[in-house]
């Protein structure tokens, strides 16, 4: 069935309006604001919530890094914002925003920098009336999260500033990665938390910026027919896949140091996990939602070794044209033992899904980019179709397309029209660009609305981010203990022979719609 014929005409006339949720006058302090992610990502985002009237009326965003960009820094973000797409092409509209970004320069360890910072700020206060209250978000490397929430401590920007209104705030946005192990995360939640109390720290994982993230647990909660299905009953597996055709685009040194676990599978694969295995919480607050989250994390038994896989990619094709292997990718060592493919089958120890094993994997140059989430669920008891030797059932299959072209395809057997009775497996497809059009969100929207509105339902909390370090810390352990022989898959492919195996053993094979 084409589009979205799978009955969602409803859904339009039941949206729920975002009215009412209109965060205080505030203003974003992005450190690292240089970088890539602020002209592509954030001012984009922030803009297309200007543009849907969602941002306070003061408003203001200051941009911080160490170079001088005060001259170029609001007509850079203009034109990313502009190249960001989707922006109605409004002048008027657009150079008012824009009048509201400003740039400070000051080294992240100068504290007669920040000292100024601090005036700079209260100055904007007093120009765009935005109170006092501050959104930072760290968008600078990991090394630099403690020290500038240390030090922005020393100078009094952690709380509000003395004589500001009762409720102003003071919150961070934290980037990934959050620590590189269970330790290091140990560290930095202890030093971030020396400076911050819990409530104004906002770790993000982009994907749970991504609607088709955020609708897992609508889907399951939010309908009647799933959720009694939901369970170690009726799904017979779950797989998570989470490919990219793309190589490491020039990112050598950070992803030498990362790798494919500690780069997606550790963070975004685990919060979409988590998302698809928790129990219902008892409201969709923060606090119970993180409950959950948590619980399923800790139930996921220990990983053993030979439950995992793990490989790099050689020089092969994509898309057609020619690509280099890892090895031979810039600034990487040429005997790298850096994994670009990284594959587990995770057990998790609960009333409900004990014995449905699930398969998690993560990789850069396998032959398609697709995220998706495959629920597969047991045959039915009876082949009732079938003759000798000719079986007419098989598994229904659920997938929750995260991306690209995201929607939802159920796979069930139906009847071949005619005079006898074969049956052949259908989809019924859910596509969110037929239902509801293209968007041109970039998923940061929705997450720097919620920060603002001091809602951290969809951000990681620290104990969350501890309890997946302590699952993969081991894993990366033994991983390194252990050399490889790489390259052990081509690029372009679907990634090494022993990525088969974890499902081969097991009578089953990766599946992707
Ligand atoms: C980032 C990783 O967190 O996620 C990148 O550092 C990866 O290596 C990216 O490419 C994938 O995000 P998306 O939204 O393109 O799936």
């Amino acid at each position: 069935m084409a589009g979205s014929e799978m009955g969602v005409t409803q859904a339009k006339a039941e949206t729920v309006t975002d009215a009412g949720r209109k965060p205080d006058p505030c203003i974003v302090v992005i450190f690292g604001a240089s970088g890539d992610l602020t002209k592509r990502k954030l001012l984009p985002a922030l803009y297309h919530l200007d543009q849907q009237n969602l941002l306070p009326e003061n408003f203001s965003v200051v941009g911080v890094a160490r170079r001088d960009l005060s001259k170029t820094f609001a007509p850079d973000m203009k034109d990313g914002i502009l190249k960001g797409g989707g922006v109605e092409e409004n002048e008027e509209k657009l150079g008012k925003f824009v009048e509201k970004i400003e740039y400070f320069a000051t080294n992240f360890d100068d504290d007669a920098g920040f000292e100024k910072l601090k005036a700079f700020l209260a100055e904007q206060d007093g120009k765009s009336g935005t109170k006092g209250n501050r959104l930072f978000y760290l968008a600078v490397a990991p090394e630099f999260f403690a020290d500038i929430v240390e030090r922005l401590g020393k100078h009094g920007m952690t709380k509000p500033a003395e004589g500001a209104e009762n409720g102003a705030w003071v919150r961070f946005i934290i980037e990934k990665p959050f620590g590189t192990d269970l330790d290091s995360a140990i560290k930095l939640n202890k030093d971030i938390n020396a400076v911050l109390g819990e409530d104004q720290i906002f770790r993000i994982d982009h994907y749970l910026g991504k609607e088709a993230v955020q609708n897992i647990p609508v889907l399951r909660f939010a309908n009647g027919m799933f959720e009694p299905l939901w369970n170690r009953d009726y799904i017979d597996n779950v797989q998570i896949t989470a490919a990219e055709s793309i190589g490491i685009e020039g990112r050598g040194p950070f992803y030498e140091q990362a790798g494919a676990l500690r780069d997606v599978l550790q963070n975004h694969v685990m919060e979409v996990l988590s998302f698809v295995a928790m129990e219902p919480p008892d409201s969709f607050e923060s606090s119970a939602v993180r409950v959950e989250k948590l619980k399923v994390w800790k139930a996921i038994e220990a990983v053993p070794l030979e439950n995992t896989a793990r490989g790099q990619y050689g020089p092969g094709k994509v898309d057609g044209q020619d690509a280099i292997g890892y090895r031979q990718e810039d600034r990487v060592n040429p005997e790298s033992q850096t994994e670009t493919y990284a594959a587990m089958k995770l057990s998790i120890d609960n009333w409900r899904w004990a014995g449905v094993p699930f398969y998690i994997r993560a990789a850069k140059r396998l032959t398609e980019r697709v995220t998706e989430v495959v629920i597969t669920f047991k045959k039915a008891p009876l082949d009732l179709f079938g003759a000798p030797g000719k079986s007419q059932i098989e598994q229904n299959v659920l997938t929750l397309r995260i991306q690209p072209d995201d929607g939802i395809k159920l796979q069930f057997g139906n009847k071949v029209p005619g005079p006898v009775t074969d049956i052949k497996q259908v989809k019924m497809e859910f596509s969110y660009a037929a239902e509801f059009g293209k968007s041109s969100a970039n998923g940061y929207e929705r997450l720097l609305l919620d920060a603002m509105l001091g809602d951290g339902t969809l951000f990681a909390e620290g104990a969350g981010v501890e309890a997946t370090w302590k699952l993969m810390t081991p894993i990366l352990e033994a991983w390194k203990a252990q050399q490889k022989e790489f390259p052990n898959y081509a690029a372009g492919t679907w990634g090494p022979d022993e990525g088969a195996e974890l499902l081969g053993r097991d009578g089953r094979e990766w599946k992707v719609s």
